[in-house]
Protein backbone atom coordinates (compact mmCIF):
# COMPACT_ATOMS: atom_id res chain seq x y z
CA UNK A 1 0.00 0.00 0.00
CA UNK A 2 0.94 3.41 -0.68
CA UNK A 3 1.31 6.22 1.55
CA UNK A 4 -1.75 7.89 2.36
CA UNK A 5 -1.50 11.78 2.10
CA UNK A 6 -3.64 13.14 4.95
CA UNK A 7 -5.15 16.36 3.81
CA UNK A 8 -7.70 16.76 6.86
CA UNK A 9 -5.03 15.76 9.42
CA UNK A 10 -2.66 18.84 7.64
CA UNK A 11 -6.00 21.37 6.97
CA UNK A 12 -6.57 20.72 10.63
CA UNK A 13 -2.98 22.03 11.87
CA UNK A 14 -3.01 24.74 9.82
CA UNK A 15 -6.54 26.14 10.77
CA UNK A 16 -5.47 25.31 14.51
CA UNK A 17 -2.35 27.79 13.94
CA UNK A 18 -4.54 30.23 11.89
CA UNK A 19 -6.62 30.08 14.63
CA UNK A 20 -4.21 31.51 16.70
CA UNK A 21 -2.98 34.22 15.02
CA UNK A 22 -7.02 35.34 14.65
CA UNK A 23 -7.29 35.36 18.27
CA UNK A 24 -3.92 37.61 18.71
CA UNK A 25 -5.67 39.65 16.15
CA UNK A 26 -9.04 39.99 17.67
CA UNK A 27 -7.79 40.95 21.22
CA UNK A 28 -6.03 43.81 19.06
CA UNK A 29 -9.53 45.00 18.14
CA UNK A 30 -8.54 43.52 14.79
CA UNK A 31 -11.26 41.14 13.11
CA UNK A 32 -10.80 38.74 10.14
CA UNK A 33 -13.71 39.61 7.41
CA UNK A 34 -14.51 37.09 4.59
CA UNK A 35 -17.58 38.64 1.95
CA UNK A 36 -18.59 35.55 0.04
CA UNK A 37 -20.89 36.22 -3.45
CA UNK A 38 -23.02 33.07 -4.94
CA UNK A 39 -25.05 34.33 -7.24
CA UNK A 40 -28.21 31.10 -8.14
CA UNK A 41 -28.65 27.91 -6.50
CA UNK A 42 -26.12 26.11 -7.99
CA UNK A 43 -26.57 23.15 -5.84
CA UNK A 44 -22.79 22.31 -5.35
CA UNK A 45 -22.10 25.84 -5.49
CA UNK A 46 -24.51 25.75 -2.28
CA UNK A 47 -22.29 22.72 -0.79
CA UNK A 48 -18.69 24.48 -1.48
CA UNK A 49 -20.06 27.70 0.05
CA UNK A 50 -21.60 26.26 2.99
CA UNK A 51 -18.28 24.43 4.02
CA UNK A 52 -16.41 27.59 3.64
CA UNK A 53 -18.80 29.73 5.98
CA UNK A 54 -18.97 26.28 8.29
CA UNK A 55 -14.45 27.08 7.81
CA UNK A 56 -14.93 30.18 8.98
CA UNK A 57 -16.91 30.47 11.95
CA UNK A 58 -14.58 27.53 13.29
CA UNK A 59 -11.75 30.04 13.47
CA UNK A 60 -13.51 33.41 14.08
CA UNK A 61 -13.42 35.20 11.08
CA UNK A 62 -16.37 36.85 10.19
CA UNK A 63 -18.08 35.85 6.70
CA UNK A 64 -20.77 38.05 4.98
CA UNK A 65 -22.65 36.04 2.71
CA UNK A 66 -24.22 37.45 -0.13
CA UNK A 67 -26.73 35.08 -2.49
CA UNK A 68 -27.89 36.52 -4.99
CA UNK A 69 -30.55 35.91 -7.42
CA UNK A 70 -30.04 34.04 -11.11
CA UNK A 71 -31.35 36.95 -12.72
CA UNK A 72 -28.75 39.67 -11.16
CA UNK A 73 -27.68 41.78 -13.58
CA UNK A 74 -23.56 42.56 -14.34
CA UNK A 75 -23.63 46.23 -13.49
CA UNK A 76 -25.91 44.81 -10.05
CA UNK A 77 -22.61 42.40 -9.23
CA UNK A 78 -20.04 45.02 -9.81
CA UNK A 79 -21.51 47.74 -7.68
CA UNK A 80 -22.01 45.27 -4.98
CA UNK A 81 -17.95 44.22 -5.51
CA UNK A 82 -17.35 47.97 -5.37
CA UNK A 83 -19.29 48.53 -1.98
CA UNK A 84 -17.41 45.79 -1.36
CA UNK A 85 -14.02 46.60 -2.27
CA UNK A 86 -14.51 50.39 -0.31
CA UNK A 87 -15.85 48.79 2.74
CA UNK A 88 -12.63 48.96 5.53
CA UNK A 89 -14.21 45.86 7.58
CA UNK A 90 -14.03 43.75 5.07
CA UNK A 91 -10.51 41.81 4.19
CA UNK A 92 -11.37 39.36 1.39
CA UNK A 93 -13.77 38.86 -1.21
CA UNK A 94 -14.60 35.27 -2.87
CA UNK A 95 -17.55 35.25 -5.68
CA UNK A 96 -18.14 31.50 -6.38
CA UNK A 97 -17.16 30.47 -9.68
CA UNK A 98 -19.37 29.21 -12.28
CA UNK A 99 -21.36 32.49 -12.52
CA UNK A 100 -24.25 32.53 -14.84
CA UNK A 101 -23.98 32.78 -18.87
CA UNK A 102 -25.37 36.25 -18.94
CA UNK A 103 -22.39 37.19 -16.50
CA UNK A 104 -18.68 37.86 -17.84
CA UNK A 105 -16.76 36.35 -15.09
CA UNK A 106 -13.37 37.42 -16.28
CA UNK A 107 -14.89 40.99 -15.56
CA UNK A 108 -16.15 40.35 -12.36
CA UNK A 109 -12.81 38.77 -11.04
CA UNK A 110 -11.10 41.63 -12.39
CA UNK A 111 -13.15 44.26 -10.46
CA UNK A 112 -12.57 42.69 -7.22
CA UNK A 113 -9.62 44.52 -5.40
CA UNK A 114 -6.44 42.84 -6.16
CA UNK A 115 -5.54 43.01 -2.38
CA UNK A 116 -8.81 41.47 -1.12
CA UNK A 117 -8.68 38.69 -3.76
CA UNK A 118 -8.25 35.58 -1.52
CA UNK A 119 -8.95 33.10 -4.80
CA UNK A 120 -6.00 34.11 -6.51
CA UNK A 121 -7.53 34.57 -9.47
CA UNK A 122 -7.24 38.18 -10.37
CA UNK A 123 -5.09 38.69 -13.23
CA UNK A 124 -2.96 40.79 -11.56
CA UNK A 125 -2.15 38.00 -8.60
CA UNK A 126 -1.54 35.52 -11.28
CA UNK A 127 1.20 37.82 -12.94
CA UNK A 128 3.11 38.13 -9.67
CA UNK A 129 2.32 34.28 -9.56
CA UNK A 130 3.62 33.69 -12.54
CA UNK A 131 6.79 36.25 -12.49
CA UNK A 132 7.61 34.97 -9.13
CA UNK A 133 6.18 37.52 -6.85
CA UNK A 134 4.27 37.58 -4.03
CA UNK A 135 0.24 37.81 -4.39
CA UNK A 136 -2.26 35.79 -3.51
CA UNK A 137 -2.48 32.15 -4.75
CA UNK A 138 -5.46 30.03 -6.13
CA UNK A 139 -6.16 27.66 -2.92
CA UNK A 140 -6.30 24.36 -3.90
CA UNK A 141 -2.51 24.29 -5.70
CA UNK A 142 -0.94 26.42 -3.18
CA UNK A 143 -2.60 23.48 -0.71
CA UNK A 144 -1.07 20.84 -2.75
CA UNK A 145 2.17 22.47 -2.30
CA UNK A 146 1.92 22.31 1.54
CA UNK A 147 0.82 18.58 1.40
CA UNK A 148 4.32 17.94 -0.11
CA UNK A 149 5.72 19.97 1.74
CA UNK A 150 4.22 18.68 4.73
CA UNK A 151 5.19 15.25 3.70
CA UNK A 152 9.11 16.25 2.75
CA UNK A 153 8.45 15.04 -0.89
CA UNK A 154 10.99 17.04 -2.95
CA UNK A 155 10.11 18.41 -6.03
CA UNK A 156 13.68 19.68 -7.23
CA UNK A 157 14.50 17.88 -10.72
CA UNK A 158 11.34 15.54 -10.43
CA UNK A 159 9.11 15.25 -13.57
CA UNK A 160 5.89 16.61 -12.38
CA UNK A 161 2.84 15.83 -14.99
CA UNK A 162 -0.59 17.75 -14.56
CA UNK A 163 -3.72 16.40 -16.56
CA UNK A 164 -5.77 19.62 -16.55
CA UNK A 165 -5.82 23.23 -17.82
CA UNK A 166 -7.96 25.09 -16.29
CA UNK A 167 -7.09 28.92 -14.77
CA UNK A 168 -8.29 27.47 -11.10
CA UNK A 169 -5.85 24.29 -10.53
CA UNK A 170 -3.86 23.06 -13.96
CA UNK A 171 -2.09 26.45 -15.26
CA UNK A 172 -1.12 27.73 -11.42
CA UNK A 173 -0.43 24.41 -10.14
CA UNK A 174 1.87 24.42 -12.67
CA UNK A 175 3.56 27.65 -11.93
CA UNK A 176 4.03 26.61 -8.16
CA UNK A 177 5.58 23.44 -9.55
CA UNK A 178 7.89 25.32 -11.70
CA UNK A 179 8.70 28.04 -9.23
CA UNK A 180 9.18 24.52 -7.07
CA UNK A 181 12.13 23.40 -9.38
CA UNK A 182 10.62 20.59 -11.55
CA UNK A 183 10.29 20.03 -14.74
CA UNK A 184 6.60 20.64 -15.31
CA UNK A 185 4.54 19.25 -18.42
CA UNK A 186 0.33 19.58 -19.01
CA UNK A 187 -1.79 17.61 -20.09
CA UNK A 188 -5.42 18.10 -21.61
CA UNK A 189 -7.90 16.44 -23.75
CA UNK A 190 -5.75 17.03 -26.53
CA UNK A 191 -2.72 15.86 -25.32
CA UNK A 192 -2.02 12.64 -28.30
CA UNK A 193 -0.57 9.97 -26.35
CA UNK A 194 -2.09 10.30 -22.53
CA UNK A 195 -0.14 7.76 -20.84
CA UNK A 196 2.89 7.99 -22.53
CA UNK A 197 3.04 11.86 -20.85
CA UNK A 198 1.77 10.68 -17.66
CA UNK A 199 4.09 7.69 -17.25
CA UNK A 200 6.91 9.75 -17.49
CA UNK A 201 5.39 11.66 -13.97
CA UNK A 202 7.11 11.40 -10.42
CA UNK A 203 4.95 13.62 -9.24
CA UNK A 204 1.25 13.03 -11.20
CA UNK A 205 -1.33 15.56 -10.54
CA UNK A 206 -5.27 14.95 -11.73
CA UNK A 207 -7.36 17.65 -12.03
CA UNK A 208 -9.92 16.73 -14.77
CA UNK A 209 -13.04 16.35 -13.48
CA UNK A 210 -13.61 13.16 -14.78
CA UNK A 211 -14.28 10.12 -12.08
CA UNK A 212 -11.44 7.50 -11.80
CA UNK A 213 -10.13 8.24 -14.80
CA UNK A 214 -6.56 7.37 -14.41
CA UNK A 215 -5.99 3.92 -13.54
CA UNK A 216 -2.28 2.39 -12.56
CA UNK A 217 -1.84 2.20 -16.69
CA UNK A 218 -0.99 5.89 -16.64
CA UNK A 219 0.90 5.93 -13.49
CA UNK A 220 5.01 4.82 -13.17
CA UNK A 221 5.75 2.96 -10.42
CA UNK A 222 6.90 4.72 -7.23
CA UNK A 223 5.29 7.95 -8.41
CA UNK A 224 3.40 10.65 -5.50
CA UNK A 225 -0.45 10.84 -7.05
CA UNK A 226 -2.27 14.14 -6.15
CA UNK A 227 -6.37 13.54 -6.91
CA UNK A 228 -7.92 16.89 -7.47
CA UNK A 229 -11.17 15.34 -8.82
CA UNK A 230 -14.60 15.47 -6.86
CA UNK A 231 -16.86 13.35 -8.82
CA UNK A 232 -19.58 11.09 -8.11
CA UNK A 233 -19.28 7.41 -9.16
CA UNK A 234 -21.96 5.11 -10.36
CA UNK A 235 -23.20 4.61 -6.77
CA UNK A 236 -23.21 8.24 -6.45
CA UNK A 237 -20.22 7.80 -3.78
CA UNK A 238 -17.44 10.43 -4.02
CA UNK A 239 -14.90 9.80 -5.90
CA UNK A 240 -11.64 11.69 -7.45
CA UNK A 241 -10.33 11.27 -11.38
CA UNK A 242 -7.80 8.56 -9.99
CA UNK A 243 -9.25 5.03 -10.05
CA UNK A 244 -7.59 4.68 -6.34
CA UNK A 245 -7.18 0.66 -5.91
CA UNK A 246 -6.10 0.52 -9.21
CA UNK A 247 -2.88 3.19 -8.71
CA UNK A 248 -2.56 1.81 -5.06
CA UNK A 249 -0.75 -0.94 -6.77
CA UNK A 250 1.56 1.74 -8.22
CA UNK A 251 2.14 4.88 -6.09
CA UNK A 252 4.54 5.63 -3.39
CA UNK A 253 1.84 7.63 -1.99
CA UNK A 254 -1.32 9.15 -2.74
CA UNK A 255 -4.27 11.66 -1.60
CA UNK A 256 -7.51 10.00 -1.18
CA UNK A 257 -10.74 11.58 -1.89
CA UNK A 258 -12.21 12.62 -0.06
CA UNK A 259 -9.71 13.74 2.73
CA UNK A 260 -7.05 14.97 0.58
CA UNK A 261 -6.94 17.91 -1.48
CA UNK A 262 -10.38 19.01 -0.91
CA UNK A 263 -10.21 20.23 3.15
CA UNK A 264 -6.72 21.77 1.61
CA UNK A 265 -8.43 24.36 -0.26
CA UNK A 266 -10.38 25.45 2.25
CA UNK A 267 -7.11 25.60 4.70
CA UNK A 268 -5.63 27.43 2.21
CA UNK A 269 -8.66 29.96 1.78
CA UNK A 270 -8.25 30.60 5.39
CA UNK A 271 -5.14 31.44 5.10
CA UNK A 272 -4.95 33.53 2.33
CA UNK A 273 -7.57 35.82 4.48
CA UNK A 274 -5.59 36.29 7.36
CA UNK A 275 -2.81 37.07 5.25
CA UNK A 276 -5.50 39.85 3.65
CA UNK A 277 -6.24 40.80 6.75
CA UNK A 278 -2.73 41.71 7.83
CA UNK A 279 -1.90 43.18 5.14
CA UNK A 280 -4.64 45.35 5.39
CA UNK A 281 -3.99 46.12 9.10
CA UNK A 282 -0.35 47.05 8.34
CA UNK A 283 3.20 46.48 9.78
CA UNK A 284 2.08 45.74 13.25
CA UNK A 285 0.22 42.36 12.54
CA UNK A 286 2.86 41.14 9.54
N1 LIG B 1 -15.64 27.08 -8.00
C1 LIG B 1 -14.94 25.92 -7.93
N2 LIG B 1 -13.82 26.08 -7.19
C2 LIG B 1 -13.81 27.36 -6.80
C3 LIG B 1 -12.90 28.12 -6.00
O1 LIG B 1 -11.87 27.66 -5.52
N3 LIG B 1 -13.24 29.42 -5.81
C4 LIG B 1 -14.35 29.97 -6.34
N4 LIG B 1 -14.59 31.25 -6.11
N5 LIG B 1 -15.20 29.30 -7.08
C5 LIG B 1 -14.93 28.00 -7.29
Amino acid sequence: MPELIDGKAVSEKIKSELKAEIELMNAKGKKVCLAVIQVGEDPASTVYVGNKEKACKSLGIVSLMHKLPETITQEELLSLIENLNKDLTVNGILVQLPLPAHIDSGEIIKAIDVNKDVDGFHPENVGYLCTGKEGFVSCTPAGIMELLKHYNIDTVGKECVIAGRSNIVGKPMALLMLKGNSTVTITHSKTKDMKEVTKRADIFIAAIGKPKFFTGEYIKDGAVVIDVGMNRDENNKLCGDVDFNSVSGKASAITPVPGGVGPMTIAMLMYNCVKAAKRQYGAAFE
